[in-house]
């Protein structure tokens, strides 16, 4: 995710810049970048101008550094940025700071402008000229456009005019006292120092300087001086508020208070969805250029096939689910190191999807590779720009989950479910499978599963107190049925990567021939029963294991007390249509297989034998 610092005061900036951009680093970026004022000695004889130093880089941080070794002045004031693309290629280009057309003003920026490519356009036409490919380069001619001798008030009505997400911060040479920031929906916060002030998108950036931080909320704008911090409403009235102090060390500020990165991770859900939906589904309507097809292709697919691994391959299982129940239109799902090897037969009107969080799986990429060289055209799902997958397809859907730094897999695989319903929905209203009332009922609950997904992780002690009590069996069994069998899959998976624990995932129904002879009362089932047209199934499927002494925790459906007649433990979610409870009920299982490692004393953010990126065979 990218990562701000900026610095006004009485020291030197550069070293406080890149020592907070190093403190950014933990979460993941792929270029860092530095805009600081200083004098224009050339235009100015009397050396009361300044101007704008840029320095930007693809790669380390110390790549920045060594290029900076030849700036010998001083500055004390400046703004630094860590890229994670989500806008264009991870290039020099590309990375942040970008300016305007006089390079007087200088913006780094942390979301994403839903809007860009509209406000482009309109910029365009007035004369301003663009070099990168990424939606942040819009700013910092939106400021200059909206300049009118008062950056702040520039900055109120860019905040009018974007839709999206953003931490905005913008340098201008022309107000050297001060720098401008906003926020709307991307966390910015100010760190209120002795010999200057600070704003940066993270508390560890600024830690080392001080402990005192003031939050930014959204539509707010804010103005730092050396000794003066002033925040303001969208319409220029002064907002009164106090710093607060930080107790935390450095390691626990980086995992925002959390424990561990992985449970980090599984609490950002709601914005990873919300952040992935952006732009995609627009007041009822689904945006899908990337996919780079026409309504016609889409109806004259004959097949789709998917191909990923490990927990992509459950998101890619769920997604069958749904566009064959919404668009009508087979889907397969197979595993990529399978795939690679099977001398698959391509058809004519297939769309191939591949989903890989990371973008490098050398298997999903040796299956991309040869489903090409016979003749296929693939869409890749990936949550990393300019990734090898990302490169080698022709056509991308980014899921905009932030970097995932724990090696289990969960913000990244609710954000690939979110792309699944989307994309199983425009399907389906293209093939004119789905009414208009249907889709229209989808699409309010869909709107719905961020909210619905905070409820779940509100009531996150209720799983711990559940896993305190089960976490010493040996064996785990997890069953679902339709959309409920992918959840049970990954349930399993997650709980034996960090767990350790012999966990399997089953179709309900095939217990009975022969998982169901694992069962004595060593196994706890971990049954996924929400109110959907396969309930009754479920109960008779967990009736049969309650009979052999299993111990039964049901993850079911808000106000539904007929399951507690057959559970030893029930989790509720809130209710949905029937579709949307796979999503909903995977968050307590990823809790739940947490809390069982962490009792055990498993290192859950690098389980043993496990690496985020799997690039060898
Ligand atoms: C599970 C996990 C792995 C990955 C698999 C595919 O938590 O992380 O099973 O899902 O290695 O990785 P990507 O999605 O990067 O292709």
């Amino acid at each position: 995710m990218c990562g701000i610092i900026a610095y006004i005061g009485d020291k030197n900036c550069k070293d406080i810049i890149i020592n907070g951009l190093k403190r950014l680093e933990y979460r993941g970026y792929d270029s860092a970048g530095i805009a600081i004022l200083i004098p224009d000695n050339e235009s100015d004889k009397d050396n009361t101008r300044n101007k704008i130093v840029v320095l930007k880089q693809a790669g380390k941080i110390k790549d920045l550094e060594e290029s900076m070794k030849n700036l010998d002045f001083d500055s004390h004031i400046g703004i630094g940025h860590t890229r994670w693309a989500t806008h264009g290629a991870p290039t020099q280009i590309n990375a942040h700071p970008h300016t305007d057309c006089t390079g007087k003003i200088a913006v780094v920026h942390n979301g994403i402008i839903e809007n860009y490519a509209e406000i482009k356009e309109e910029l365009i036409k007035k004369g301003h000229k663009f070099i990168s490919e990424t939606d942040t380069e819009v700013l910092p001619h939106l400021l200059e456009e909206y300049n009118n001798g008062s950056p702040l008030e520039a900055m109120q009505k860019l905040l009018k005019k974007i839709k999206g997400s953003g931490a905005i911060v913008a340098l201008n040479s022309d107000f050297p006292d001060e720098i401008i920031g906003a926020r709307l929906a991307s966390p910015l916060i100010v760190g209120v120092g002795r010999d200057g002030n600070f704003l940066a998108s993270d508390i560890p950036a600024v830690l080392e300087h001080t402990r005192n931080f003031i939050i930014i909320n959204d539509f707010e704008t804010i103005r730092i001086k050396k000794d003066k911090v002033e925040i303001f409403d969208l319409d220029g009235k002064l907002i009164k508020r106090d710093p607060f102090k930080v107790n935390w060390s450095i390691t626990s500020a980086e995992k925002s208070g959390y424990e561990d990165f992985m449970q980090k991770e599984i609490f950002e859900q709601p914005f990873g969805i919300k952040e992935t939906m952006r732009g995609r589904l627009i007041d009822g309507d689904l945006l899908f250029e990337e996919l780079n097809m026409t309504e016609d292709q889409i109806r004259n697919l004959n097949k789709i096939q998917i191909i990923a691994c490990g927990t992509s391959s459950h998101a890619a299982m769920l997604g069958k689910q749904l566009i064959e129940r919404w668009a009508r239109i087979p889907v397969e799902v197979e595993v990529s190191s399978e795939y690679r090897y099977k001398n698959p037969i391509v058809e004519e009107n297939c769309l191939f999807i591949a989903i890989t969080q990371s973008g490098e799986t050398i298997d999903t990429l040796a299956a991309i590779r040869e489903a090409k060289s016979k003749g296929a055209k693939i869409v890749a799902i990936t949550n990393v720009v300019g990734s090898t997958v990302a490169r080698e397809s022709d056509s991308v859907i980014y899921t905009h989950a932030g970097p995932e730094i724990g090696v289990c897999a969960t913000k990244t695989f609710t954000a690939q479910i979110i792309v699944m319903y989307l994309m199983a929905l425009y399907f389906g209203k293209v093939t004119g499978n789905l009414s208009k009332d249907q889709y229209e009922k989808i699409v309010e609950e869909i709107k719905f599963i961020p909210n619905k997904i905070q409820l779940i992780l509100n009531d996150a002690e209720k799983i711990k107190k559940i896993a305190d009590h089960i976490y010493k069996y040996r064996t785990f069994l997890f069953l679902g049925r339709i959309f409920g069998l992918p959840v049970a899959l990954e349930g399993a998976l997650k709980l034996k990567e960090i767990s350790y624990i012999h966990a399997e995932g089953y179709a309900g129904g095939e217990m009975k021939h022969g998982p169901i002879a694992l069962t004595d009362t060593n196994t706890t089932v971990v049954g996924i029963v929400p109110k959907d047209f396969v309930y009754e199934k479920m109960l008779s499927n967990i009736e049969e294991v309650k009979a052999r002494h299993a111990t039964i925790l049901a993850i079911a459906t808000e106000g539904d007390t007929e399951i507690q007649k057959y559970s030893n433990y029930t989790f509720y979610v809130p209710s949905s249509i029937e579709e949307l409870y796979g999503i909903l009920t995977i968050i307590p299982l990823q809790l739940l297989s947490y809390y069982i490692a962490k009792n055990l004393g498993r290192n859950v953010d690098q389980p043993r034998n496990l690496a985020k990126s799997v690039t060898v065979e």
